[in-house]
């Protein structure tokens, strides 16, 4: 009887230590921080985009819309940069971000339209 329930005791915590990892990532990824969206943005999208709150005359690329100006366009929202994140961008180089990353970069630049 004692030697069945240790054998139910070894089976069960891998068991339990999955559950944890598989909780864990599936609540990390739905973390959105604008704080690490603007470290992704200045890292990935400063060279062609002035991506800080406060706009400087010089546009790194004059094609290229500062995220102030994308923040305040009417057409912008949430789900409008997460699809064009997703989709391609004929003037930018193929920018591989996961979920998280696009999320956190969204909220990011929704946040600006604060300012
Ligand atoms: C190689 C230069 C380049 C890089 C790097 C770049 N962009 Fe762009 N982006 C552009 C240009 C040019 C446009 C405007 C023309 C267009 O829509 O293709 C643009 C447009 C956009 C728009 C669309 C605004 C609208 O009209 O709706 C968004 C949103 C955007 N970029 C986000 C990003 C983000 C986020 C990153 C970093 C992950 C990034 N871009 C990196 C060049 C770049």
């Amino acid at each position: 009887m004692s030697k069945r329930s240790w054998s139910m005791i070894k089976f069960n915590s891998p068991t339990a230590l999955l559950a944890a990892v598989v909780s864990f990532s599936n609540a990390n990824a739905q973390t959105a921080d604008p704080a690490i969206g603007r470290q992704l943005a200045e890292t990935v999208c400063s060279a062609c985009h002035q991506v800080g709150p406060v706009p400087t005359p010089q546009p790194a690329n004059s094609k290229a819309p500062s995220f102030v100006d994308i923040s305040r366009m009417p057409s912008t929202s949430e789900l409008a940069i997460k699809v064009f994140l997703r989709s391609s961008h004929p003037t930018m180089p193929n920018i591989i971000l996961d979920q998280q990353e696009t999320d956190s970069i969204a909220a990011y630049i929704l946040s600006l339209a604060k300012h």
